[in-house]
């Protein structure tokens, strides 16, 4: 029994009824003053009882709403009496009329603030134990204890919405792409391996010992034999399971939408993609989205913004600055890769402690240090570094950036991605901390033209960067035997607030380049045929040409609720441990269930 149960006292008010036939005519959030005079009945929890003036009001709560009822001992004595003994959250049928609200107690934060229902008649559904926390918006609980009561968690109007949204969100996808002629086909949860980059969850076979399927981390190879398949367009709202590290827009399992045409190019998509993205938003939030949305390439990301998925609600561009310092006289940069700064107008505001702060936020990132210069109100720069930068690269660097009083300059020196990275996340960090942001604003972005390949450092080899699917672009193939880390790719992502929502490619639809493609990922022939045998032999048979894309729902979903965690958009979510607080999922089995599967455990794992 946990801690927060206590005895339940059956007096004779508490005697539990049922429905006996009631049936809800409203939601709580549905009256108004036009329904005055209007005999409804109402279902749902108690959110308040407050006892005042010999009258006992209750905010009666569902999913969508709160409505005020109001138990009146000249109205029904008996009814009143049996009030009193209401708790919060047990569970009640009301029947009553509509009336207003005296003068000076309406609500206009309520939909239903100018109205209360006068209760006639009530039925006890269920009682209720305390719970761990109030069910109110505002939380002050901890996320643990409310994962491990979500159920409880849920109630709360502001995370109820964000489902009602979902779900409507998802309706509307599911419209756009049937209009359009996809086709929602099933794909298998038990399956092989399918590289997207992650760790697999893998599941053992009982009935073929020593093997094991792999929860997909998309349906990727699967879309695309259906589309070797003839089904022409295909789309799944699809659970993906990934084993990776977890942060605020990530899950072990989240859901896709996931989509493959045949016969398509990049245009075609995005703009397939574009319609699907304004018409959720315009379902959801009754917003118009401009299309088509801007594009930049990946090499312009990375140059203004250091990340390939830019938060383009701001401005704060990163500018290179590598060839004022090379061979210079601050060893830092002289010989670095790159160097680069970002100007903040205003930042020279900013105490030692926070620009401490953010040089300890910048080595999260790999990132040694964040050199700076303030400009002080006379135009003196003040900085730990500038007494080992000569005239002339002084000069060189105000030519650059144009620094007025009251600016900061950070800089990053170093290995070029680390210095990008690094810089490019404190830009989201000082749009944050001088509000530049406009919270309100929708800024989709696609990018485009990235590395079909990228070095991985530990693995000593060119990894497929989107994944080993991805065609090259045409003019492309040379470059992908002669200086593989530089050949593009027909591969776009859809970026959303800095979030990247989206991502897809033209595929590749010979088993020719398919080959040349696992060549350059020193896949050789034996391991393409063991991993992607059938693959190769769907290749063979007339494989149209064909690309998709594949939505992150959970992230849209978050940016469309204006939630800053996809855990508040996901029913049950896990924690960033990966477990299930409420179902202590994952959990030990039987001895017999792991003798049946002929797998042992390690000592130390026994333990
Ligand atoms: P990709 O790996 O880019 O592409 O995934 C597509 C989108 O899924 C979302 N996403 C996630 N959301 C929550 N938690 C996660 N752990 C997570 N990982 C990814 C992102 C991402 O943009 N098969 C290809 C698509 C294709 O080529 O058509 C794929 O899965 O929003
Ligand atoms: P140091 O010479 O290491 O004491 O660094 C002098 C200043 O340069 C300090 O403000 C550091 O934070 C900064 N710094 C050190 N390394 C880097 C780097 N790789 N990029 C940017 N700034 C750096």
């Amino acid at each position: 029994m946990s801690e927060h149960m206590e005895e339940r006292d059956y007096d004779e008010y508490r005697i539990i009824e049922d429905l006996g036939g009631w049936r809800r005519t409203h939601h709580n959030n549905e009256l108004n003053a036009s329904n005055i005079g209007e005999q409804v009945t109402l279902m749902g929890w108690v959110q308040f009882r407050r006892d005042h003036g010999g009258l006992i009001f209750i905010d009666l709560r569902d999913r969508e709403g709160l409505t005020q009822v109001v138990f009146s001992p000249e109205h029904n004595a008996d009814v009143h009496e049996r009030a009193h003994a209401l708790r919060s959250e047990y569970v009640l049928a009301i029947k009553g009329t509509v009336g207003p609200r005296p003068e000076g107690m309406t609500n206009a934060n309520l939909v239903t603030g100018e109205i209360e229902v006068v209760v006639d008649e009530y039925k006890l559904l269920n009682t209720s134990d305390t719970p761990p926390f109030p069910i109110e918006d505002r939380v002050e609980a901890g996320e643990n204890l409310r994962l491990k009561y979500r159920f409880l968690d849920l109630r709360r109007p502001a995370l109820a919405k964000n489902f009602i949204l979902r779900n409507k969100a998802a309706q509307s996808a599911r419209r756009y792409l049937d209009n359009l002629g996809f086709l929602e086909v099933e794909t298998p949860v038990l399956t092989k391996s399918t590289p997207e980059g992650a760790r697999d969850f893998l599941v053992p076979s009982r009935v073929t010992q020593g093997q094991f399927y792999a929860l997909p981390q998309s349906p990727q190879l699967f879309k695309q034999m259906l589309m070797v398949s003839g089904l022409d367009k295909y789309f799944q709202i699809v659970k993906c399971f990934r084993d990776e590290d977890l942060r605020a827009d990530r899950q072990p399992e989240f859901t896709q939408i996931d989509i493959e045409m045949s016969f398509a190019d990049e245009d075609l998509i995005q703009g397939m993609a574009e319609g699907l993205v304004t018409s959720m938003f315009k379902d959801t939030l009754g917003m118009e989205l401009p299309a088509p949305f801007p594009r930049m390439t990946y090499a312009e990301a990375i140059r203004d913004y250091g990340v390939d998925k830019p938060d383009v609600r701001f401005d704060l561009k990163l500018v290179e600055v590598t060839d004022i310092f090379q061979g210079g006289g601050f060893k830092v940069f002289a010989a670095a890769e790159l160097v680069k700064v970002m100007k903040v107008p205003g930042g020279a505001v900013l105490s030692r402690k926070e620009i401490d702060e953010f040089t300890k936020f910048v080595e999260i990132y790999g990132s040694k240090g964040l050199a700076w210069i303030k400009v002080k109100e006379d135009g003196e720069w003040q900085s730990p570094i500038v007494k080992f930068f000569s005239d002339d690269e002084k000069v060189r660097l105000q030519e650059r950036v144009q620094l007025e009083p009251g600016d900061i300059l950070f800089f990053q020196a170093g290995q070029a991605d680390i210095a990008n990275t690094a810089l490019g996340n404190l830009r989201v960090k000082m749009g944050e901390r001088f509000e530049l942001i406009d919270e309100s604003a929708f800024a989709p972005l696609w990018v485009t033209d990235f590395p079909l390949l990228e070095y991985d450092a530990d693995e000593k080899r060119y990894v497929a960067r989107h994944h080993p699917f991805t065609s090259a672009q045409p003019d492309q193939m040379k470059t992908l035997a002669s200086d593989p880390g530089n050949a593009l790719a027909r591969a776009y992502d859809l970026v959303l607030n800095g979030y990247e929502v989206g991502g897809g490619s033209i595929r590749i639809h010979t088993p020719e380049q398919q080959e040349v493609m696992f060549k350059a990922l020193g896949i050789d022939e034996e391991e393409a045929r063991e991993k992607f045998g059938f693959l190769m032999d769907a290749l063979k048979f007339g494989a149209p040409p064909h690309g998709g894309i594949a939505f992150g729902l959970d992230r849209l979903i978050m940016i469309l609720c204006g939630a800053k965690s996809i855990r508040d958009v996901i029913a049950f979510p896990k924690t960033q441990k990966a477990t299930c607080l409420m179902t202590e999922a994952p959990g030990e089995v039987a001895s017999s269930q792991l003798r049946e599967l002929g797998i042992r455990l390690r000592e130390k794992v026994q333990e």
